[in-house]
């Protein structure tokens, strides 16, 4: 390889990479998890199928722990979900001490051996940068949620997303890309304090962990879709006669 054609692939990595990096937000690094004073939060791990078997924790760099899964403490769990290829964290109880970084470990048993899948800046603050009005919302299979994310003042020219955490898509407001998904509706609400997420004709994939975001500022929020098995007992299949001829 010549050094004009090595600086050539140097500088399509760049660009592939840029593209990639803007098309999947992958501004991991940059999380700012904004709760206020005694409150609580669940922040999920993702992480590779092939590391289900090996040990993954958080890590507080703090007190420069790490907390391994299925450990419930009065202020902690760490509870994996081998089925999902994820681990969620709680945290209860939060005070200004705990403001600063945490990190989800997967000790991979290969090089490098930790991976280090996510990382986030937990700031403790009496009025949250970017906050939601549920943590938790549930829908039925085909129907609508709306989840609306509140922000402060200072965040009202920031841009606004609603992202998925397994594959990272995120939807923008005020982007009119035909790319994005049609079902998921995304827009300011009026006073600039708050914008509204309206999720439609509903899927069981749908479910999983999204997080709102405001510029670095982000809140995460679990949506569950259940299965509609009432409608589905109240209209039976009318019995068939098959004709025998
Ligand atoms: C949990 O948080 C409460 C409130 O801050 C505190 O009083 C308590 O000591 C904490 N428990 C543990 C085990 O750290
Ligand atoms: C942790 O708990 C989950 C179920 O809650 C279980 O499937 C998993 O095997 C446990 N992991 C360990 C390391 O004990
Ligand atoms: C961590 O694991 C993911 C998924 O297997 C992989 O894509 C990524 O490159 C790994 N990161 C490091 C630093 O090894």
């Amino acid at each position: 390889m010549n050094a004009y054609v090595k600086t050539n692939t140097f500088y399509i990595s760049i660009w592939i990479w840029l593209i990639l990096g803007v098309e999947s937000y992958s501004g991991w690094s940059n999380h700012v998890l904004t709760i206020y004073p005694g409150g609580s939060v669940t922040i999920p791990c993702h992480y590779d199928k092939k590391y289900t078997q090996q040990k993954k924790s958080w890590y507080s760099e703090i007190d420069k722990t790490y907390t391994y899964t299925n450990t419930t403490e009065q202020n902690l769990s760490v509870i994996d979900h081998p089925d999902q290829s994820l681990f969620t964290v709680t945290m209860r109880n939060l005070q200004n001490k705990h403001t600063g970084n945490y990190y989800c470990v997967v000790e991979t048993g290969e090089q490098p051996p930790i991976n280090i899948t996510y990382e986030l800046y937990l700031k403790i603050q009496s009025t949250p940068d970017v906050s939601l009005m549920s943590s938790s919302v549930s829908g039925h299979e085909g129907g609508d949620i709306s989840v609306q994310c509140l922000y402060s003042s200072g965040y009202q020219n920031k841009v606004k997303r609603w992202c998925r955490y397994k594959d990272q898509r995120c939807y923008t407001v005020g982007r009119t890309d035909t790319s994005q998904n049609p079902s998921v509706q995304i827009s300011d609400d009026d006073g600039g304090r708050s914008f509204t997420v309206l999720m439609t004709g509903l899927r069981r994939t749908d479910s999983g962990w999204y997080f709102c975001s405001v510029g670095d500022a982000m809140n995460p929020v679990l949506i569950t879709v259940q299965r509609d098995d009432e409608n589905k007992s109240m209209c039976k299949q009318p019995y068939i006669e098959k004709s025998v001829h």
